[in-house]
């Protein structure tokens, strides 16, 4: 039966559609309007940070993570709930529509005014953990742009466009922490101080590269979890900025663009795990967090976007967690951004071709690992920790997978693995781009859903240049 709000609609339309055909063709608008601007939302406090470089001040009072009563060491796994096998997915409806056009179920969907505010730990610690990554990066293209010379930057291909871009991406970033500081309210973190292991333009591009890496990867870890899901949506729209903005670091690093179908996520600890090394101190009173600190994970032969032959390399990197580039080492003929050869160079493009891959299938990776218990983090006021027991696997976290590939010829702190062959789908590669790799002491089987149940097997983290 056909309702009679159809019929109305429908004589509407028949109405319509003469007028709408008898609009004549405006080429050029012919009167100018004026607009005046609505209201405009201020944002939060900004300083320019002026001190760079390792924490030096006195040690701080407060140590170690935020805790509270801890309830169990671990999370047990458990059977899926029943409801989620028996929606019968075959294409008709089977609920009854709330409104025209609008399908049974959602969350959200009620009509109730939205929230847009954290309302639970979890919400709170993890849109904490993303402003920190947000303010970080205000700071780090800020940085760059002031740290480096114009002449360094064309040196290395980027050109005024590409730097007024930066300066675009680091304005994004007070939009970014504008928002989550508004969701958290008066206790949100702050801008703190930062060093960052950087000597040039193209170290300043892979660090940067990594670093977005993680902070993209860390709230597609959470983002689902939270319990606000308006705060959620809000997230969800800077993060894909911040997409964005990995990407076009990746293309001024001459890298492909995006080597992969799916965007990995990592747990919060794992992003406060690769974070927190470069925040140098925060002021007196700032907002802690609760997520643990891992060991740092050094990837001796790390690829190297910058030569000619990147998985051809030892030991250039500045740090163990970011394993971001150090190209101190890398001479002229070898490197990259200088060779004319259309196939092999890596300058600033749209996209390239690298004939030769950074890594492959087989690649012996080799490892270094610290122990646990070393300060880390604002003012050193963080512990690394671990509770995983012996050193057995390298876990290589990317799109939808986590791979394990058994540690080999372990000596101390020291082994290797080969790099798995294995597909997320027909035709994709697992790994590749820039990925995770944990030090495991098992070969615990998880899911993007579930990764963080990882954690208790951890021993130590790395950035991986797969590709
Ligand atoms: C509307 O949905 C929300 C969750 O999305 C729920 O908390 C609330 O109770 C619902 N309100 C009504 C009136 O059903
Ligand atoms: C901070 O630096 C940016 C350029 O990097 C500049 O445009 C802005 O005026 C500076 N802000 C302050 C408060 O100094
Ligand atoms: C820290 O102190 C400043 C200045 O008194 C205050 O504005 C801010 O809200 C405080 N932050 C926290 C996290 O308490
Ligand atoms: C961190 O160190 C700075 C510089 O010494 C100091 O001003 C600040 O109060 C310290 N913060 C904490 C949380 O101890
Ligand atoms: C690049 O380096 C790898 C690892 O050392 C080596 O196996 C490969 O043959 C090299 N490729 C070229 C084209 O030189
Ligand atoms: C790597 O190089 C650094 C200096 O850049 C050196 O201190 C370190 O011992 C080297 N490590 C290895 C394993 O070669
Ligand atoms: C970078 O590598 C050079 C050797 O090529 C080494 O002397 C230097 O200490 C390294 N820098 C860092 C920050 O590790
Ligand atoms: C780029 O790489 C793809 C995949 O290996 C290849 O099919 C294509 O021919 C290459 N294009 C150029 C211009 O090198
Ligand atoms: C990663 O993707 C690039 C671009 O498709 C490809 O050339 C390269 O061989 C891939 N690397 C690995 C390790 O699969
Ligand atoms: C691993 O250990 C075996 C036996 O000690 C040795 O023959 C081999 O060369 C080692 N491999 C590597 C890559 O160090
Ligand atoms: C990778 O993840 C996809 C999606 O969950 C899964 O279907 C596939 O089997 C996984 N691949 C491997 C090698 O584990
Ligand atoms: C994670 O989820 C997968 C299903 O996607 C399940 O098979 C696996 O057992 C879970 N892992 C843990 C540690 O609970």
């Amino acid at each position: 039966m056909i309702s009679s709000a159809a019929i109305v609609s429908a004589s509407i339309l028949a109405l319509v559609v003469p007028h709408t055909l008898a609009v004549p063709f405006v080429s050029e608008a012919t009167t100018t309007f004026t607009s005046a601007a609505s209201t405009t939302v201020s944002v939060v406090p900004v300083t320019n940070v002026t001190s760079h470089g390792r924490f030096t001040g006195p040690p701080a009072t407060t140590t170690g993570a935020l805790s509270t009563r801890v309830t169990a060491s671990s999370i047990a796994a458990r059977p899926a709930e029943k409801y989620k096998s028996q929606y019968p997915a075959d294409g008709k409806l089977h609920q009854p529509q709330p409104a025209p056009y609008t399908p049974g179920g959602g969350l959200g969907t009620n009509g109730s005014e939205p929230v847009y505010r954290v309302i639970s730990d979890f919400d709170y610690e993890s849109v904490a953990l993303a402003l920190y990554q947000e303010w970080i990066e205000l700071d780090l293209f800020r940085w760059g742009l002031a740290t480096f010379s114009v002449d360094e930057f064309e040196d290395a291909g980027l050109h005024a466009e590409d730097r007024y871009l930066l300066e675009f991406m680091a304005n994004q970033e007070v939009g970014h922490a504008t928002a989550l500081t508004n969701m958290l309210g008066a206790q949100a973190p702050v801008q703190c101080t930062y060093n960052y292991p950087i000597a040039n333009v193209r170290e300043y591009i892979d660090f940067s590269q990594k670093l977005t890496r993680w902070g993209e990867s860390g709230v597609y870890g959470f983002l689902n979890h939270l319990d606000s899901r308006e705060t959620a949506q809000i997230l969800l729209q800077s993060i894909s900025t911040e997409a964005r903005q990995q990407m076009i670091f990746r293309q001024f690093g001459g890298l492909f663009p995006m080597p992969v179908w799916f965007e990995v996520g990592i747990p919060q600890s794992w992003a406060w795990t690769l974070l927190a090394p470069y925040i140098s101190s925060c002021p007196s009173n700032q907002t802690r967090l609760i997520w643990q600190n891992f060991p740092p994970l050094r990837i001796l032969n790390q690829p190297n976007p910058n030569r000619i032959n990147g998985s051809d390399v030892w030991n250039e990197t500045t740090s163990g967690y970011a394993n971001a580039l150090n190209n101190t080492g890398v001479r002229v003929s070898e490197d990259c951004l200088y060779t004319v050869d259309g196939s092999q160079d890596c300058a600033p493009a749209v996209t390239q071709n690298r004939s030769n891959p950074l890594s492959y299938p087989g690649r012996q990776v080799f490892l270094k690992w610290d122990s646990p218990g070393f300060r880390t983090g604002p003012n050193n006021s963080y512990v690394t920790s671990t509770s995983a027991g012996t050193p057995r696997f390298a876990a290589f976290v990317s799109q939808l997978n986590v791979t394990y590939s058994p540690l080999r010829n372990v000596s101390g702190n020291t082994g290797y693995a080969i790099q798995p062959n294995s597909s997320t789908y027909e035709g994709d590669p697992a790994i590749n781009g820039t990925i995770f790799i944990a030090i495991t002491d098992d070969d615990l089987y998880i899911t993007p859903f579930n990764l963080t149940l990882i954690n208790p097997h951890v021993n130590a983290l790395a950035i991986y240049q797969a590709g």
